[in-house]
């Protein structure tokens, strides 16, 4: 299987988003994230069988997934849902700009750690609301929450928290600990919470385990919106379907209202896929997960020998945040680009100061990466 993901398959004249930027330059497309490996066989043929059937009408949520969704929650995170509480999206993104405009009135504030994914930034101010950004701290060699932060800065018109775990970027995998702390603050003033977990079944970091914060308990749970999608752990994100978990019916229903004529369905193909991921992608993450491992600890050893440039360990997703400060660049995206490395720029995220790299793709496009970067950087710093 090892050998599957090392392949190379040509993206070009795709439309890929992620290709099509650097098309006709020299550059290693490595920001969006979507990975550079085909989606788990399973997955390709049902969507052949599908196809192969020729019509595409209107559709219905398909019969098995909803209990699928359920009894995937109980397996993987022990958390019992009912199936009711499901709420099929187009995108997750789609979902963060509904919690803001589900939750409170024009002109309250959501609150965001930063750095972090920019819809969390935009989507606030898309729906009429103002945006508060905490950023995290780093505790040893990872990032935490900065709870006194966060609550120092909780006003009359905070209403909710948007926040993600794992967290893009960076990887980070909030602890039990943390997340019981968050549920707290939550509940003491009384604000709401969507949680993205689109990159949980993405975690790289043996003995870490992903906890919907949702799971927790009854109290936090009538006050979280959990957003989750099978599109980056299988590679299906061009096919538009991820779900929310609402418990709480009124905050259910103030979802669903604001969604009603503007959001379309999920079309079919979404559908099939995430069906077909879901109960027969498990084996195959497997393996991806190996891999990614693979990838992750070679870029953490080769980053950390760079001078001027510093990783910390990534616990979770194929997105590298990498410290370039050191470096002292004027302007790290074009360094970068002009060196061959299309990476994303921190200040995307709110940090000027990082660059993210995606390292889902072959070890050997990795590998052609790190030397263009070392080659670079070696030009650009005195010996
Ligand atoms: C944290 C996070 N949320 C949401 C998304 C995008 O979700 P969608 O494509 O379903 O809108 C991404 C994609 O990178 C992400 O990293």
């Amino acid at each position: 299987m090892e050998k599957e993901f090392d392949r190379q398959v040509d993206r070009k004249g795709t439309a890929s988003q992620k290709w099509e930027k650097y098309a006709d330059r020299d550059i290693l497309p490595m920001w969006v994230a979507d990975t550079d490996f085909q989606a788990p066989p399973a997955v390709i043929q049902a969507l052949h069988e599908r196809i192969e059937h020729g019509i595409f009408g209107y559709t219905n949520v398909p019969g098995q997934l909803n209990q699928l969704i359920q009894a995937r929650m109980q397996r993987l995170y022990d958390w019992q849902i009912e199936q009711d509480w499901l709420i099929w999206l187009p995108g997750l993104v789609c979902g963060l700009n509904l919690a803001c405009r589900a939750v409170g009135e024009t002109g309250d504030t959501v609150l965001s750690p930063k750095p972090i994914y920019p819809p969390f930034m935009s989507s606030p101010r898309l729906s009429g609301r103002e945006v508060c950004t905490v950023p995290l701290r780093q505790n040893g060699d990872h990032f935490v929450l900065d709870l006194a932060a966060l609550e120092a800065s909780i006003t009359g018109n905070t209403r909710l928290l948007l926040f993600c775990n794992p967290h893009n970027p960076g990887g980070a995998v909030y602890r039990r600990e943390e997340l019981e702390q968050l549920a707290e603050l939550i509940l003491k003033h009384d604000l709401y919470l969507c949680s993205d977990e689109i990159h949980c079944d993405l975690i790289l970091e043996p003995g870490l385990q992903h906890i919907p914060i949702a799971s927790l308990g009854a109290d936090i749970r009538a006050r979280t919106i959990t957003l989750m999608a099978p599109s980056k752990t299988y590679n299906i994100a061009g096919l538009g379907c991820s779900f929310a978990i609402i418990s709480d019916p009124q905050l259910r229903k103030q979802f669903i209202d604001v969604k009603k004529g503007i959001v379309p369905d999920v079309n079919l193909l979404g559908y099939t896929a995430t069906e077909a991921a879901y109960r027969d992608g498990d084996e195959w993450n497997r393996q991806q997960l190996d891999y990614l491992r693979g990838n992750r600890d070679y870029l953490h050893r080769e980053i950390n020998q760079i001078p001027g440039l510093k990783l910390l360990p990534v616990e979770a997703t194929y997105l590298a945040w990498i410290d370039v400060s050191g470096a002292k660049l004027s302007n790290p995206a074009h360094f970068f680009e002009q060196a061959g490395v299309g990476m994303s720029p921190g200040r995307d995220f709110g940090d000027n100061h990082y660059m993210r790299l995606n390292f889902g793709c072959p070890r050997e496009t990795l590998e052609e990466a790190v030397r263009r970067i070392k080659v670079a950087l070696s030009n650009e710093l005195p010996a």
